[in-house]
């Protein structure tokens, strides 16, 4: 199990409780939450709420922690865009020199837009990749098609021979291993949509080698996401390692191991040390692939951006029903559907530190759905109307699943290096949902 209860380091920098600035009072000075070294509450007044926010400290810490848990294996970890694609964020990873991750054309355009020399650190992966998208990733120059049917393997030849250009492929291969997690984002079984039976890739490898325009060079593989085990990856690992030997025994050169994504994260104990979760996964994953002399290719989304980031929102009302609690806020499902769509907990925190009794409380959002909740019976200090809640580890599939669900505006984004403040995406205004329509 990676994710031990007696891995606690205290919780990270980059969302800490701080007492507030002030200038000779003799007051004890508020406590509240900060990114980095900007309260919650400044931002909140000056770009208002729902307001993501996002700890550049914590994106590069967590990079590098990932990075170096892979130590002296040759590897490359490709940023999964899907989490976050914010172009500032996106370039951010890319001055680190990571690679990304992609699973549509707008997602290369993400890429190309915030760094266009990354474009060579590109896997692209996805079960329903257009002509078009293969022949956009093709003219880019990207790393790798993880390639996920013989109906696809067929167009990806379509398109390569057609532009006269080799496309290099992986097969993203389905190694039948279950993994715990939520059921929508399992992906490892034969049941799922996902990648081709790990027993039929040899004969697919041997029909792909034979045209010219395809450059067999690895073999794909991802299990699901917020896997908190690390178990299964060392499974799947060790199927891959037979495949590739038996692959390269066929004559084909295999130089990539794509592992995929899916490294957890735990949304329940933000002290928990990721420094040692993930080398205890690298180490377990690693451990079949050791001596194959391949190139390991990474696909995390979650572990890297997931806790860099809050929802902050403010409540607007305090409403009991015969005894029922609710806070309704200003944030809800279509800004963060994780709750609604998975059933998932995010820790949720009073900005302001509060020494107000403790209540049992739904915490709700505006829409028109009782599916529009954040939290349900949590135990919290009783928080007044317009008072602030941070919902955290909301970096991951927060504003990336986002909508305009009741025509709301999707909030702004801002990304904190110290004291410096970035909007790193404004915030939508009505008159543009409306634009296009008749
Ligand atoms: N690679 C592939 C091929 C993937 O499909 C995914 C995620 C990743 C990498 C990145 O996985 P991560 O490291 O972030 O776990 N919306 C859901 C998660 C969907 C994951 C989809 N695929 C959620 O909010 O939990």
């Amino acid at each position: 199990m990676i994710f031990s209860k007696d891995t606690k380091a205290g919780r990270p920098p980059g969302f800490l409780y701080q007492p507030a600035e002030t200038k000779g009072s003799r007051k004890p000075a508020p406590v509240s939450l900060h990114c980095e070294g900007v309260a919650l509450t400044k931002l909140a007044q000056k770009f208002g709420t729902p307001l993501y926010v996002y700890s550049a400290q914590t994106i590069h810490e967590r990079y590098e922690q990932f990075d170096q848990a892979f130590g002296d294996l040759s590897h490359t970890v490709c940023y999964s865009v899907k989490a976050n694609s914010n172009l500032s964020l996106l370039r951010l990873l890319g001055k680190k020199k990571a690679g990304f991750d992609i699973v549509s054309g707008g997602e290369l355009q993400r890429v190309l837009a915030a760094d266009r020399r990354s474009a060579k650190r590109v896997v692209f992966s996805g079960v329903g990749k257009s002509r078009e998208e293969i022949s956009d990733a093709l003219k880019a120059g990207i790393l790798l098609f993880n390639v996920e049917s013989e109906s696809e393997l067929a167009t990806v030849a379509h398109c390569a021979t057609h532009l006269k250009k080799a496309a290099p492929f992986a097969l993203r291969v389905n190694p039948d291993v279950a993994a715990e997690t939520h059921p929508y984002i399992s992906t490892g079984l034969h049941k799922h949509k996902f990648g081709v039976p790990i027993a039929s890739a040899r004969s697919l490898y041997a029909r792909a080698a034979k045209e010219r325009y395809l450059r067999v060079c690895g073999v794909s593989v991802h299990i699901g996401s917020q896997i908190t085990d690390a178990a299964p990856f060392g499974e799947a690992m060790s199927r891959v390692a037979e495949l590739v030997r038996q692959l390269r025994g066929d004559g084909h050169q295999i130089d990539f191991v794509d592992a995929g994504g899916g490294l957890g994260i735990s949304y329940q104990d933000a002290r928990a040390d990721f420094g040692k979760q993930v080398k205890e996964y690298a180490r377990i994953l690693t451990a079949p692939l050791r001596g194959l002399g391949i190139r390991l290719l990474l696909e995390p989304g979650r572990s890297i951006i997931g806790p860099s980031g809050v929802l902050l929102t403010k409540v607007i009302y305090r409403k009991s029903n015969d005894g029922k609690r609710f806070l309704i806020v200003d944030a809800a499902m279509n800004d963060l559907i994780r709750p609604a769509l998975y059933g998932a907990h995010h820790e949720i925190l009073p900005v302001v530190r509060q020494e107000a009794a403790k209540e049992t409380t739904d915490i709700v959002g505006p829409v028109c759905e009782t599916g529009d909740f954040f939290a349900r019976d949590r135990e919290l200090p009783a928080v007044q109307e317009g008072e602030l809640l941070a919902i955290m580890d909301a970096g991951a599939y927060g504003m990336a699943i986002s909508s305009n669900y009741n025509t709301r505006p999707r909030p702004a984004e801002v990304l904190v290096t110290g004291k410096t403040v970035r909007v790193i995406r404004r915030r939508e205004k009505i008159s543009e949902l409306l634009r296009g329509e008749r």
